[in-house]
């Protein structure tokens, strides 16, 4: 997208940003992490997470950047001049790179199940032959990194060209058929023999299995799904026009992500305990899972293979976002630059994400505090630089800029009141800071 093009319609901007935030988050990692961390308790947390803070830090986001109306870098240089500030921005732009080289290797899984599944290869397997042929593929170096590149190569080409305004026509139909296919992922799900216990883990909490990784985990997750803390919405928001409501357009993203998070895990956890699959298998977790399922629906492999895209266009229109924010402080609007910049900045992040690729296979015993480099980079980007990106965010707003024009630029296009204002104020100001450190803190056993 050019620099100061404005998005089309209301929907287009909540379209994009939608996009943005559901992906692989809600849909691939939320039930993988709430698994491994007891089910039940770890999404009430998590809920709590993205309502108290997830929310008013997007309009925290939204609010600086439909202000400066800059990129990620130039937005802090222009709002806080001759500051550091905007080492938020470089930070987010780090942040934004690290996430693509590991997030590429899953939409790469994606990838290979749709080859597979369009190819005949998953045809008239039961679920543990799906689970073995799904092993050895991701196990498989050449093949893995294969089909991670496949996936940076869309992002590179959609981003070079600053197509993602196109996107936004697609998602219309993505994001309301993603739903559908999800509801009938969830009915199948849920009327499995013994799917009860797997909705009682999901919505029973077990407080016992709560330690402070899991309110991290959780603090975490809540930041991942709304791409918050990175500037990606900065970056999104700043080609807003004045006259849309920040307050509503925050709220049904973040409406729209906790669907997919529920639907996510009534479709996953019901089917994992039916088939006597164990919740804490990690990151290939719904990867066994959904062929199963969609095994036992008519037109099974049709309606798989119609899933798979729509997941791969969810996957790749986060993709996209994360690449944008590092191309657009580089190009500034200029398509020559755009282009190389993408190039350039798209293969540095295939080749960063090597190791990545090859921990499910060559790599998988090769550990740095007890973890594959995979989970290295995830818990990185997800547990320590997104919360720290969303601290000196909150810090910012609250600290930084004046508490008029906040209001000012908020109250355009909204009918919020001072009141609601001011409870926003007091969460960024106070309650972010203090419970981002807080959490970060305890994990350190600090008290
Ligand atoms: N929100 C995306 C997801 O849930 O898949 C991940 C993400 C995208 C995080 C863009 C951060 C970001 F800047």
């Amino acid at each position: 997208m050019d620099q100061r093009e404005q998005f089309s319609t209301k929907l287009g901007f909540i379209l994009t940003a939608a996009g943005s935030a559901i992906g692989l988050g809600a849909i691939w990692k939320f039930p993988y992490i709430a698994g491994q961390n007891g089910g039940g308790a770890f999404l009430i947390i998590f809920l709590l997470f993205t309502i108290i803070l997830g929310l008013p830090l997007l309009m925290a986001e939204f609010t600086i950047g439909r202000t400066a109306q800059k990129d990620a870098i130039s937005s802090f240089k222009h709002l806080a001049p001759g500051t550091k500030w905007y080492y938020i921005g470089a930070l987010g732009m780090v942040t934004c790179f690290i996430l693509l080289s590991f997030y590429s290797v899953i939409g790469g899984w994606i990838i290979t199940y749709l080859i597979k599944a369009i190819t005949g290869g998953l045809s008239n397997l039961d679920g543990q032959q799906f689970e073995s042929v799904f092993n050895e593929t991701i196990s498989n170096p050449i093949g893995s990194l294969t089909v991670q590149f496949v996936f940076i190569l869309f992002t590179i080409i959609v981003v070079a060209k600053g197509l993602q305004k196109g996107i936004e026509r697609a998602s219309s139909i993505m994001m309301p058929a993603l739903t559908i296919l999800f509801i009938m992922l969830v009915i199948r799900s849920v009327t499995l023999d013994g799917a009860a216990n797997g909705i009682s883990f999901l919505f029973q909490p077990d407080w016992s299995k709560v330690t402070s990784k899991t309110i991290l985990e959780a603090m975490g997750q809540s930041f991942f799904t709304l791409s918050i803390g990175v500037s990606v919405m900065i970056t999104y928001s700043s080609y807003l026009p004045k006259h849309q409501s920040l307050p509503k357009s925050a709220l049904s993203i973040v409406g729209m992500n906790i669907t997919i998070v529920l639907l996510a895990g009534l479709a996953i956890f019901p089917a994992v305990f039916s088939f006597g699959l164990s919740p804490d298998a990690g990151p290939v977790l719904l990867f066994n899972v959904l062929p199963t399922i969609f095994s036992q629906l008519p037109f099974g492999m049709l309606f798989f293979v119609s899933f798979l895209i729509i997941f791969l266009f969810a996957a790749l229109t986060s993709a996209f976002s994360m690449l944008e924010i590092i191309v657009s402080v580089i190009a500034k609007g200029n398509k020559a630059k755009r282009s190389k910049a993408s190039w350039i900045i798209g293969i540095s992040i295939f080749i960063f994400g090597i190791p990545s690729a090859l921990s499910f296979g060559p790599l998988n015993d090769f550990t740095i505090f007890n973890k594959t480099f995979f989970d290295l980079a995830d818990f990185t980007v997800s547990n320590i630089l997104m919360p720290i990106g969303s601290f000196l965010m909150a810090i910012f707003v609250s600290f930084k800029m004046k508490k008029s024009a906040l209001f000012e630029e908020i109250k355009r296009g909204s009918k919020i009141n001072q009141a609601i204002f001011h409870i926003w104020f007091i969460l960024i100001r106070y309650v972010a800071p203090i419970l981002i450190l807080a959490v970060m803190l305890d994990v350190l056993g600090v008290w």
